[in-house]
Formats: C-alpha cells, structure tokens, sequence
C-alpha cells in the first residue's frame, strides 16, 4: 500500500522547482506550434458589471443587462463589481492563498493531496504520462454542501485560513443566486430559471493557484488552454501580475485585472442551460519571469444528482435545442479532459 501510494505520489511543487531552474523541465515544455505563446497579447475590453445598478430600479438597470448580455456572448466572461464584498476582505480571501504558498514545503504538505484524491496541495495532476504539465500548485478544496468537506486538507496554517474561506464562501453562495438572476433576466427569462436547475446542495470547489516565477515564458504554461466545467467560475485575480488569456475570434486576449472585481467566467454547464447562448470561453494563464502569481477560482455547478438542460424559453423553430439533458457534467468533464477532449462536444446533440 505504502509502495502504491508513494507512486503516485506529487511530483516535486513547482515552486521547488522553480527555486534554481533555468529552464523548464521538459515535462513543462509546449513544443513550438503546439501552443503559441504569447505573453503581451493585445488587452481585452471585458466589461464591468455593477450589480447594484443591476438590483436598482432605475432605468440604468436595463442597460446593465444589456451590457451583461452582450459582454456574455462575444467574450464568455465579465467582471462583477457591486458584490458587496469590501477590498479589505478580497485582500484577506487573496492573503489566505498567498500566505498559505509562502510557507516552508514541510509545513504545506500537511494537506498534501494523496493518491486516493483529487483534493488537497499539490502540483497539476498527472493525467497522462504524455501530458505537459502546468507551471503551477494548486490547493483544491470542496467548499460547498458544507457536509462533503474534507478538513483534512483544509489548512489550519495561516490560522484565519479556514475562517476567511467559510466566510467567502457564504458570500459567493449568495452572489452565485443574484449573478444567475441578472443572466435570466437579461436573457428575459424568469428569474429563477437557472437557479431552479441548481437544486439546494449546489457544488462549490475553491482552487488556490500558484503561479511561480518561470524563467521561459514562451515556452511553459500557468494552465494550458481549458474551458471551465462548472456553471460559473468566479475568479479572484492577483491586483499585482496578470496572466489570464481568453480566445476569442481564434486570437489571444490577456484579461485585466480590475481592482476590487471578481471576473466571472461562463462555463460548459451555462452554455447548456443558455442552449448556447452564453460561451463558455476557452482561457489560459501565461506565466512571468520575474513575478510570482496568486488567484483564487471558486467552481459553481449544480448539485450533481439533478439533471440540467437549455431552458425551455429559449427554444423555438428557429433555435433548437442544441445540447442534451444531462447530470454529474463535472463526471463527463473530466472523462473527457483525461483524454485531451472538450466535455461540451460529448453533450452536442
Ligand atoms: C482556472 C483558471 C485562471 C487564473 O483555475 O480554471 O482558469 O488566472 N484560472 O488563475
Ligand atoms: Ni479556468
């Protein structure tokens, strides 16, 4: 049992790595072509969302939507301002991460992942032998129902660790329900349209990534090109180093960062539920040479038991039903991941 587990057991974190590297270990290498790396890709314009006007009942509210609704089909994402979390406690949330990284590797690994999980600290997880792997560690925490927690990867180390993430969390549940309001709304939808698919236990994964300093740019990736498998990703980006990408119209966009915003992401589980509507993007992180990177991602989804499918409304004679009815998408995203495919095109009809 021993002798399995420590077979699998992580590589070293890429922070160690990163300590006196020169260049990227070739397990971290994108072949040239494969990937084009560019790290000063042209700045997307993603709007900003202010969801106190979006609330209001003045006539501005109108045009929010709008607003949100065209930013959500051209580029899959905006940023969320208006969220009634102050800067101070965005700085604790980001702190918590950063703070957890900066310890020594001894001190991290007490909330290693193991080779029976998926949660816990640890570098990207080997999917294939074949894979490149990311220039990243990641601690991976299920939030929410509170009941599938597993506190023994949750450190206790920053001591606030646990007490900032369960206050965050109680934060983003309530800022999931008015964010999928706003996006029924916009698409005049019954408010709760998207909300009722979610069920009571909705699913919440918090992923802390580190992004150490990489000494090839051009060569290796914070993450490599994904789409996220949840409804929503909200993503709690570094006010200091950008890094995130997004593809849109086939051309790499770096996505600002916004002080005090959250960017809100789309993902496949929102593009089935908006029959395909609202894209969920295809996205990347870039690294930087001289400067280490801390975000915070928190993945919403459904309960997995319920099933989800396109909202009834919106389909008509001349927009069919795109997608299929479908339960536990996390389950099929990742089958599909492991084998370098997209989830979505699995639950194409
Ligand atoms: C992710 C992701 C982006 C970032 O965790 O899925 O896309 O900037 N992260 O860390
Ligand atoms: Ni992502």
């Amino acid at each position: 049992m021993a002798e399995a587990h420590e077979s699998v057991v992580l590589l070293k974190p890429v922070q160690e790595l990163a300590v006196d590297c020169n260049t990227p270990p070739q397990r971290y290498v994108h072949k040239r072509g494969d990937e084009d790396i560019c790290v000063n890709s042209p700045v997307i314009d993603v709007a900003v969302i202010d969801l106190d006007s979006v609330q209001s009942s003045s006539p501005s509210a109108e045009q929010e939507l709008e607003k949100l609704r065209t930013s959500l089909a051209s580029c899959g994402c905006f940023q969320v301002i208006g969220h009634g979390m102050t800067d101070s406690f965005l700085d604790q949330v980001h702190g918590i991460g950063r703070d957890f990284f900066a310890l020594p590797w001894s001190e991290k690994r007490k909330w290693s992942r193991t080779a029976e999980d998926t949660e816990g600290y640890g570098n990207d997880s080997e999917l294939s032998e074949h894979q490149i792997l990311d220039w990243t560690d990641r601690l991976y925490l299920t939030t929410n129902p509170g009941d599938q927690r597993k506190y023994q990867f949750w450190p206790q180390n920053p001591e606030n660790f646990r007490e900032i993430l369960q206050e965050y969390t109680e934060k983003i549940i309530l800022l999931n329900q008015v964010v999928l309001k706003a996006l029924s709304k916009s698409l005049n939808l019954q408010e709760n349209c998207f909300l009722d698919q979610y069920g009571e236990n909705s699913n919440m994964v918090a992923r802390f990534n580190y992004y150490p300093p990489c000494p090839r740019p051009d060569l290796s990736l914070g993450v490599k090109q994904h789409a996220d498998g949840s409804a929503i990703t909200f993503l709690l980006q570094d006010n200091q180093v950008d890094g995130l990408q997004v593809l849109k119209d086939d051309q790499w966009f770096s996505v600002p960062t916004v002080p005090n915003a959250l960017l809100v992401n789309v993902g496949d589980q929102l593009e089935i539920m908006s029959n395909g509507i609202f894209k969920s993007p295809l996205h990347r992180v870039v690294t930087n040479s001289e400067r280490e990177r801390t975000t915070v991602a928190v993945f919403c989804s459904p309960d997995s038991s319920r099933f989800i499918e396109p909202a009834e409304d919106l389909i008509s004679e001349t927009s069919p039903r795109l997608y299929k009815k479908i339960k536990n998408y996390v389950g099929i995203f990742f089958e599909n991941y492991q084998q370098g495919k997209r989830a979505i095109e699995a639950v194409k009809i």
